[in-house]
């Protein structure tokens, strides 16, 4: 079957994730600033009896986009429809969508830099003015007809602001971008993980773990539930810290939680282009993964943490890849 726009079906990942996926903004751990000023937007709503203004969530994989749009529409009491912008392909589909909305409802749209251009013209007026207008019928007996919407909040997610054009991004009355997550922040999601499967873990190796999870919610999440396995098979009903340092040798991610393809990455900047400058694309093909794929997961991080540098004529391995890697900056050169 083909992805379909509102998905009713629920996959087997969710299942776990939901469950551990905090509901409301208090449970919601760190991107404080951003907590803080939803809270107060949603609270003015709310007074006003209006819907909240449109919401855009932008920043890199896994740090919180979905599951805050889901706490939005928590705290605002309503519901939420959710859809993602490829599976949007036709102007029925949006107009579909839109009118199983409630008054006050969220519209979520996941991926939202994906939708097509002639999608996101009809998606204008539904964000200005509520409404929409459809063109009927075939050429030579096309008519245009015009479509009242309740009032809603449209909640877009991506991960490439950039990709965004500016009519959409302008017609959003709060942009905010996730950061990536600080260590003890870390540590608190993974202990409230550890609370909600029943699984305790030591604090030492929650500390571990924390550091090891590219500041990044969702692999703190699945880096607990392979340590998780490792502990259950052993026999143990807790996670410690020789447990996990264990797992993730086994796992093989490292001190930085650079996993396998990051590794490569470096590696192959540095060993095949010699620290560069080189292009993404062809590092891309050099180890065999998707431009997409590098630009959105691998980079951000490498980036953030200081282990590449973008410049005009490409990507450069930065000191502490050398150093991290154990390659003598010098001899690379041969
Ligand atoms: N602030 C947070 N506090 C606690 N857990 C969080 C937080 N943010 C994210 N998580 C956990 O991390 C997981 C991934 O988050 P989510 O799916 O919302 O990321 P995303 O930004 O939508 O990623 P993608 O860009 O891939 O869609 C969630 O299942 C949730 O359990
Ligand atoms: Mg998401």
């Amino acid at each position: 079957m083909e992805d379909r726009i509102i998905d009713v079906e629920e996959k087997q990942e969710d299942v776990f994730e939901k469950n551990i996926r905090p509901e409301s903004l208090e449970e919601y751990i760190g991107q404080t600033e951003i907590k803080e000023n939803i809270r107060v937007f949603i609270k003015a709503a709310l007074m006003r009896e209006e819907p909240l203004d449109h919401v855009l969530l932008y920043g890199p994989p896994g740090l919180g986009k979905t599951t805050l749009a889901h706490i939005i529409a928590n705290e605002l009491g309503t519901n939420i429809k959710t859809a993602s912008g490829p599976s949007i392909e036709k102007t029925g589909d949006l107009a579909a969508i839109l009118s199983t909305l409630e008054p006050g409802d969220v519209l979520f749209i996941d991926e939202i830099h994906r939708m097509p251009k002639f999608i996101e013209e009809v998606l204008y007026p539904a964000m200005e003015d509520f409404e929409i207008d459809l063109v009927i019928g075939e050429t030579g007996k096309s008519r245009n007809i015009k479509i009242d919407l309740p009032p809603f909040t449209l909640v877009g997610a991506t991960t490439r602001a950039g990709d965004i054009s500016s009519p959409l991004r302008d017609r959003f009355g709060i942009i905010s971008k996730l950061e990536y997550y600080k260590n003890e922040e870390l540590e608190c999601i993974l202990k409230r993980t550890s609370r909600v499967l029943g699984m305790p873990i030591e604090d030492a190796a929650a500390k571990e773990l924390s550091g090891r999870c590219r500041k990044t919610p969702r692999i703190a999440n699945r880096l607990f539930k392979r340590v998780r396995d490792f502990t259950l098979v052993e026999g143990n009903s807790k996670i410690t810290k020789e447990i996990t340092l264990r797992s993730l040798e086994r796992l093989k991610v490292d001190a930085y939680g650079l996993d396998a393809i990051d590794i490569e990455y470096l590696t192959s900047l540095i060993t095949k282009f010699n620290g560069g400058p080189v292009g993404v694309e062809t590092i891309a093909t050099s180890i065999g993964e998707e431009v997409s794929t590098i630009e959105d997961v691998v980079e951000p991080f490498l980036l953030q943490e200081g282990f590449i540098k973008r410049t005009p004529r490409g990507r450069v391995a930065t000191e502490k890849s050398y150093d991290h890697l154990k390659i003598n900056h010098n001899e690379s050169m041969f």
